[in-house]
């Protein structure tokens, strides 16, 4: 897995984001540039590895979805009016709002550029096409995380088809290309997916967890913004369900309403949501998923010792601490 990374590193140091105007490239190389654990493409890379040996063919299809990724967090961040990512100031912090949304057009488009040079030919126009779907699905997600913003009603089957699309259905293409570039079977190639589909589940309600109980200087963003932003996580959800009436009804007025004293809110919420035993709650959800993600990896036919670091990635998207 630490070799991937690194080759994978290597690969993108050796094709960085430049070019003119340089307030357009230079910030789409920023974000690449400041950290990230690069789960994606190591989960492509590791897809592909199932199948066939000569994983550099992968590494143009990794790249760019790493770079949509990318793309994704700098307007996310937009979105959730963050001031911090991976530790360092955001784009639109750092820049402005505009270059923020130009730069992350820009990547959008050189994350099809790259799947356009993978050498199979004969395989782009299906890469594409599971790419389009999923890039149509983050927008879908992430329009649906923003109305839930303003609504008190959200429920946790709702929240997790959410967080199904923002992130986890990305995750699950990461693997689904990785197989279908190694012309794996179309049912090897379905169970990467749920692998996927699973295990990014399990992940954002790890990001979930972290952006409330975390740490700031370890998941390099700011602890409680998730609250300020009135999200409805399933740590809210959960909170709304077990609440008695009082308590249900001051939470709901103040996860629905723009924040007067962050730090204050912060406190508070959290104080509510140990309380009432929610993070034990999404602890045990995080895992049904985990559980699930693992049935499949046990349905891929290829020898158990190919799943080694397969297996060791998944744990670490769920158990992770940044
Ligand atoms: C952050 O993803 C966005 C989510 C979908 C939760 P990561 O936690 O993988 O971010 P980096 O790339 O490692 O910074
Ligand atoms: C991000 O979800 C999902 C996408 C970027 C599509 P979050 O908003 O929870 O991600 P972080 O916490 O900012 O990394
Ligand atoms: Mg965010
Ligand atoms: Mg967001
Ligand atoms: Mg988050």
């Amino acid at each position: 897995m630490h070799e991937l990374r690194t080759l994978f590193e290597k690969y993108r140091k050796e094709h960085p984001i430049q070019g003119e105007p340089a307030n357009l490239y230079t910030p789409a190389n920023y974000i690449l540039e400041i950290g990230g654990k690069r789960f994606r493409p190591i989960l492509t890379m590791l897809a592909y590895q199932l199948y066939r040996k000569d994983w550099e063919r992968v590494l143009p299809i990794a790249y760019a979805l790493e770079i949509f990724h990318n793309f994704s967090l700098v307007h996310d961040d937009i979105m959730d009016a963050a001031d911090v990512r991976r530790g360092f100031p955001t784009v639109h912090t750092k820049w402005d709002l505009n270059t923020g949304i130009l730069s992350g057009d820009l990547m959008l488009i050189m994350a099809y550029e790259y799947i356009a040079q993978f050498e199979d030919s004969t395989k782009i126009p299906r890469l594409l096409k599971v790419f389009n779907r999923v890039a149509k699905g983050v927008c879908e997600g992430q329009q649906m995380d923003i109305d839930f913003e303003n609504r008190g009603d959200v429920t946790i089957p709702e929240y997790i088809k959410m967080i199904e699309l923002k992130t986890s259905v990305l995750l699950a293409t990461c693997l689904e290309m990785g197989a279908i570039a190694a012309g794996a079977s179309d049912e090897e190639v379905a169970h990467c997916y749920e692998v996927g589909r699973n295990i990014g589940i399990a992940f954002q309600i790890q990001d979930d967890l972290l952006d409330t109980f975390g740490t700031a200087d370890k998941i390099g963003k700011k602890v409680g913004g998730d609250i300020v932003q009135n999200k409805k996580t399933i740590l809210i959800l959960r909170a709304l369900e077990m609440a008695g009436a009082e308590e249900r009804a001051w939470l709901l007025d103040l996860m629905c309403k723009p924040t007067s004293n962050e730090a204050e809110k912060i406190e508070a919420v959290k104080a509510l949501l140990l309380q009432l035993k929610v993070p034990d709650f999404a602890q045990a959800k995080k895992n049904e998923f985990r559980a699930t993600a693992f049935q499949h990896l046990d349905e891929l036919q290829v020898p158990e010792e190919k799943k080694t670091s397969l297996r060791a990635l998944m744990e670490n998207l769920v158990t992770r601490e940044y």
